[in-house]
């Protein structure tokens, strides 16, 4: 039952990270917390197909123009739209406040992605408490806390670089997010997942989508610093384990999934036959590694559902055909990671992409592309060992010859068991976390009670 408790969600316009916070806000409904979650005028007509009303109440601000520098031609694309959003949010979000605090259902707390956390001060500058929600793994944000902190040398020379972190695996330079060493990415976006700690210490809440059995030892770490909480998997339990059924939305699609020819085909198939093939919403592969990585499905000789986003479409090999696969452009990829067919998840290693399949004990081949699903990557087959992560070849591209060998290991033999036994274990975990009575719930549960006490 909706009480007069209320917060502003804001996530970061990104699929990849307004899925956890939609997800975060339905478990908050759960608890009795009415939540208005703001987010740009063409997002927000998108996530009204997806979630229910009746549930999060959504306001929009001014959608982003990418276009608009300020005359400022040194900015990358990430850079102006980062300062167009900022702009959006920090003049239209005091009115939706003052609206809503108006009409006496009283706004307590802004819970606002990591990335932004200038929207601590838009909380402090209303006289409202706020909670800052990490969307990638504590192990990814702790990389970046130790270049906010400036304890991180990071060398450009690959060979023999190791780096030993407190709660972590030891690092290569390419277990590192590419962020951090890749000196032909975004200076943008590494400066805005350093700076995501700038507020850290001000903010009342620090929430992490993770679980505490998932990465113990950084958490544990992290813990020492300052009073943090996990609240992940978001992913809706209702799919890792029907006990759970609740009204949770997964988060919306930015794309419309064409999910009815999927299903219809994945009913055909036999139990753990299909490879699921997704990159999510951001990666954009060259025509030559998605050229390896067609044929490569194809010389599985298994069947396999390949997400190719529109704008990736035109990057297929010209003459590729294959009576085994199925290319849509995208999926409601819970459902499809539930479906009895699919027997091992080709992934980039995003971060909801790599909870989703570890809450429903799929097994992963992981081709990382940028950001944290390097590090991801590492987690998955070096310590959680829920699947392989895929070698490249000097020139960065994945073979053909690479991608039958890393689904074979995963599909079949015996080391092929041991993951698919791993990845059972992790979903056990998974859903101990977010159960009634988890870590993750109960978390979920004291952080709605304060704000109920606010
Ligand atoms: C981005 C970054 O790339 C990623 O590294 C970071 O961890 C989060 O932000 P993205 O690349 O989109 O995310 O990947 P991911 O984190 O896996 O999120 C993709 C989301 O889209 C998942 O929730 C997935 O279920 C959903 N999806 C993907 C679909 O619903 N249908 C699809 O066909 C493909």
């Amino acid at each position: 039952m909706a009480t007069n408790s209320h917060i502003i969600a804001i996530p970061f316009p990104l699929q990849g990270h307004i899925n956890p916070m939609v997800q975060l806000c339905n478990r908050l409904i759960s608890k009795g917390i009415r939540v208005t979650l703001v987010t740009t005028f063409s997002i927000s007509k998108t996530l009204q197909n997806r979630t229910d009303e009746n549930t999060i109440n959504i306001e929009t601000v001014p959608d982003i123009d990418s276009t608009v520098n300020g005359g400022d031609e040194n900015l990358d694309i990430y850079e102006v739209f980062i300062r167009n959003f900022r702009a959006s949010i920090t003049n239209g979000v005091p009115d939706i406040i003052r609206k809503h605090s108006s009409s006496g259902h009283h706004v307590k707390a802004v819970v606002y992605d990591s990335v932004i956390p200038w929207c601590l001060d838009i909380a402090k500058g209303n006289g409202l408490r706020g909670a800052v929600l990490f969307t990638q793994p504590c192990t990814v944000c702790s990389i970046f806390y130790h270049l906010h902190e400036g304890n991180l040398e990071i060398s450009s020379d690959e060979v023999g670089f190791e780096v030993s972190l407190p709660g972590m695996p030891v690092m290569g330079l390419k277990d590192l997010p590419t962020l951090v060493y890749d000196m032909n990415s975004y200076p943008s976006l590494l400066r805005l997942l350093v700076e995501q700690f700038s507020t850290f210490e001000n903010a009342d809440w620090r929430l992490f989508n993770t679980f505490d059995k998932l990465e113990d030892e950084i958490l544990k770490w992290m813990s020492n610093k300052y009073p943090i909480r996990t609240i992940g998997p978001t992913v809706p339990s209702m799919y890792a384990d029907k006990r759970l059924k609740g009204n949770y939305d997964y988060g919306l699609s930015l794309f419309k999934p064409s999910t009815e020819s999927c299903f219809q085909w994945l009913e055909t198939k036999e139990d753990r036959s299909v490879i699921y093939v997704s990159f999510g919403s951001l990666a954009d592969l060259t025509e030559k590694q998605m050229e390896e990585l067609a044929w490569g499905l194809v010389e599985t000789k298994r069947n396999f559902l390949w997400v190719v986003r529109e704008t990736e479409q035109c990057k297929i090999p010209k003459d590729f055909v294959s009576e085994r696969g199925l290319i849509v452009n995208w999926c409601t990829q819970l459902e499809v990671l539930s479906h009895r067919s699919v027997g091992c998840f080709f992934t980039h290693g995003g971060w909801n992409s790599t909870l989703e399949a570890l809450c429903l004990g799929v097994a992963l081949v992981v081709m990382p592309q940028w950001t944290d699903q390097t590090t991801n990557a590492k987690l998955i087959a070096d310590v959680w060992r829920n699947g392989v992560r895929v070698k490249c070849d000097p020139n960065g591209i994945v073979s053909r010859e690479e991608v039958v060998a890393c689904v074979n290991e995963v599909m079949e033999g015996e080391s092929g068991d041991v993951i698919r036994r791993n990845a059972v274990k992790w979903k056990e975990m998974a859903v101990e976390a977010v159960s009634e009575g988890g870590s993750s719930d109960t978390n979920i549960a004291e952080f709605a009670e304060e704000i109920l006490r606010t």
